[in-house]
């Protein structure tokens, strides 16, 4: 009788236990697991709302990645640049002697939300007044020669990745992360020059210990793959907003969009260079798949004034 009593006892505390915490654990554990803490995150479940864009693995270069020929070959016609690719994975690794080895892309954290601006260098920044909110998101992504002074209420101030390639370079600031891009052979070579023939005292024109390279074959994905092979290739500026979807995980857009005329004419230019449009580049889809992005909420763009 004393042991019955002992089970009925055990049962009831066991059961009684159970009740309170289906009850409970409704309020004290999330419904789903998020993978962020924006409203929304960004490749949840490895789509992008549109199905053809998935995260590419590997958006920057690493000394131990072997770029796969077809995407060496595609990369190698772009700007007509020519060599082969025992060359480049010669100067590549002479470039990741410089430069440090990217630790692999910060996975979301549950509990964070990672926020980038991505700011191009458009006209329709101007008497915008954007310069307080794009300062505000964590990262500030700026673009060839994107600048901030006397601008500052338009576009910010502060700067923390710097998209640049060799003939739109200029000197950034030492915490700024210098994420470079190459079209052609010469431009690995031009990194190696800039980092290996300071004369000391010179201010070097980015911090060598922040660099990271874009990696050719995410390049082609973004050209054939979310613009479907339209223009010759991307323009930077769609490459670095790709590339915000990559790191981040909420991305406000800024400065995207052609003038009246049709050109991409910038913010800090008096007179527009009316012969420019938008180079080789698809700026007309460029901008529609931002739109169609935007209207996913994959992104929030802002037109400008
Ligand atoms: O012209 P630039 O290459 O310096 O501008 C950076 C990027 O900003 C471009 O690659 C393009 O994607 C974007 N842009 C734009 N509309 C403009 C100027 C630039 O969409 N009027």
């Amino acid at each position: 009788m004393k042991t019955k009593a002992r089970l009925l006892i055990l049962f009831l505390s066991v059961s009684g236990v159970c009740v309170f915490w289906r009850e409970v654990s409704q309020y004290v554990l999330p419904q789903e697991q998020r993978s962020c803490a924006c409203d929304r995150c960004l490749f949840e479940n490895d789509t992008l709302a549109i199905e053809r864009l998935r995260k590419f693995p590997q958006p920057f270069l690493s000394s131990n990645y072997s770029l796969p020929e077809e995407d060496f070959k595609w990369w190698r016609v772009i700007q007509r640049g020519g060599g082969n690719i025992s060359e480049y994975r010669q100067k590549m690794s002479r470039v990741f002697q410089l430069i440090p080895d990217n630790s692999p892309l910060e996975a979301s954290i549950p509990g964070r939300c990672r926020t980038c601006a991505v700011v191009g260098n458009s006209r329709n920044l101007l008497k915008s007044h954007y310069g307080p909110f794009i300062d505000f998101q964590d990262y500030v992504i700026r673009i060839n020669r994107g600048r901030s002074k006397g601008f500052e209420s338009d576009v910010g101030n502060r700067t923390t990745h710097h998209v640049m390639y060799l003939e739109s370079a200029s000197q950034i600031d030492n915490t700024t992360r210098p994420v470079l891009f190459t079209f052609k052979m010469r431009d690995l070579e031009w990194i190696t020059s800039v980092l290996s023939t300071q004369p000391s005292g010179k201010k070097s024109l980015f911090n060598k210990d922040l660099a990271m390279v874009l990696n050719p074959a995410f390049m082609r994905n973004i050209h054939q793959v979310w613009l479907q092979k339209k223009g010759a290739y991307a323009s930077t500026g769609f490459m670095a907003l790709a590339l915000a979807l990559h790191i981040c995980d909420e991305v406000h857009v800024f400065g995207f969009g052609a003038d009246s005329d049709g050109n991409w004419s910038h913010y800090w230019e008096k007179v527009p260079n009316k012969k420019v449009k938008t180079g080789p580049h698809p700026g007309k889809v460029e901008y529609e798949m931002i739109e169609e992005l935007a209207s996913h909420q994959v992104l929030k763009f802002y037109t400008g004034w």
